[in-house]
């Protein structure tokens, strides 16, 4: 029988938001000669939710590709568990690394613990102390069974703490998504998308909005309407809307309210076009985890339409501010916005474009070695 440890690592990406973490990591892994390999849960699955990313980041096809696709909560984190635990038990990995906060984290970490597996997770220890965003339940699972936590920001530190994480297992890392923006920002720059839209730099607000709690029931997503339309009378927008808002407005018969002349809206846009148009945008509207460390390390003006972040460090030293739903604080803060009054962000300690250097040098001292 083959003695010989596997020494591979498996990474594992499934949702849009997986793809620009894993990015900058496969490079660094291929830069150090490490064998590796990726598992595409499928949980995203249209063209501009997943392979527009590999395209536009340069990614090389998954080795498997586990096609699950959407469903509720169980069917979906149960049909990731049985396709990946195939894969795994064939494969038996050194490592599998698993990326931020999506059904597709935990249902792989818990296969890959229950093998034996040691798992990194990448982006731990965020905390939004809300258990009803579905992440915040994927977050905590993973990081009580993850054996390597990669960590963005100092609050994270403290919460892995808090909840009886060996330090020993944690490492502040910096933030990988911000590699992948500094090494994409000159392409982004140049590509000049949002004149293809007919936009004017610094002129028009950019809209991203999909969590449940603003797109999943009528009156949310109304309140959310009503603060699209106020703007939309003093700036341009443009709203590239995700498949889950998509379809929530032509359930709730609300699709004609967004009709409006100074409301672009367009499909989901790839990374290098959604890039192009934070860099050029006066501010930026959302409810998206990520988003509100790019616009902080841009610089660039940011209103979370949340009464909570996961990302608190965007809020103390970025340019962020959580303005709830409230339409009396999206006015002030637009003001401010407009007039050029609105604070200015400062740098995030190790937001360097450093970190998957950070991490691929732990992984192969800390687990590769042995
Ligand atoms: C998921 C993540 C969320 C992340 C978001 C980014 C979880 C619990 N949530 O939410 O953290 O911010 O991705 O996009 O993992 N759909 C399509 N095409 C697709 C994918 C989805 O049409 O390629 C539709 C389906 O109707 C599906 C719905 O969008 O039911 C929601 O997709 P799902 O993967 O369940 O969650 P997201 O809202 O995308």
């Amino acid at each position: 029988m083959n003695e010989i440890m596997p020494k591979e690592v498996i990474i594992v990406g499934g949702a849009r938001p997986n793809f620009m973490k894993i990015a900058p990591l496969i490079k660094e892994l291929k830069n150090q000669n490490i064998k590796y390999k990726i598992i595409h849960t499928g949980q995203h699955y249209d063209y501009n939710m997943s392979k527009i990313f590999f395209d536009n980041l340069g990614l090389p096809k998954p080795d498997f590709f586990l096609n699950v696709g959407s469903g509720t909560h169980a069917v979906q984190t149960a049909n990731i568990m049985i396709e990946f635990e195939k894969v795994i038990q064939k494969e038996r990995p050194k490592l599998i690394i698993v990326v931020g906060d999506v059904n597709s984290t935990v249902a792989c970490a818990l296969v890959a613990k229950k093998l034996f597996i040691n798992i990194a997770h990448i982006e731990a220890g965020l905390r939004s102390f809300d258990v009803k965003m579905p992440e915040e339940i994927n977050r905590k699972l993973t990081d009580q069974i993850a054996d390597y936590l990669f960590v963005t920001e100092r609050s994270a530190l403290i919460n892995l703490k808090n909840e009886g994480i060996d330090s020993s297992k944690i490492f502040f890392v910096g933030n990988i998504m911000i590699d992948n923006l500094i090494g994409n920002l000159e392409k982004a720059r140049v590509y000049n998308y949002y004149k293809e839209l007919d936009l004017i730099s610094g002129s028009y607000g950019l809209i991203t909005i999909h969590r449940p709690s603003n797109v999943d029931n009528k009156k949310d997503l109304k309140k959310v309407i009503e603060i699209l339309n106020y703007i939309q009378s003093k700036i341009k927008l443009i709203f590239p809307i995700h498949p889950r808002t998509r379809k929530n407005l032509k359930k709730f018969n609300l699709e004609i309210k967004l009709n409006k002349p100074n409301i672009i809206l367009t499909e989901p846009l790839g990374y290098l076009e959604f890039l192009n148009l934070m860099i050029n945008a006066k501010f930026i509207l959302t409810d998206s985890g990520g988003i509100q460390e790019e616009a902080s390390y841009l610089g660039i003006p940011i209103l979370t339409l949340r009464k909570n972040t996961e990302r608190p460090i965007t809020v103390e030293k970025g340019t962020n501010t959580l303005i709830r739903n409230d339409l009396n604080e999206l006015k002030m803060y637009l003001d401010q916005i407009l007039l050029n009054s609105y604070k200015k962000g400062q740098d995030i300690e190790k937001w360097d474009g450093k970190t998957s250097q950070r991490i691929v040098k732990i992984i192969k001292d800390k687990v590769l070695k042995n």
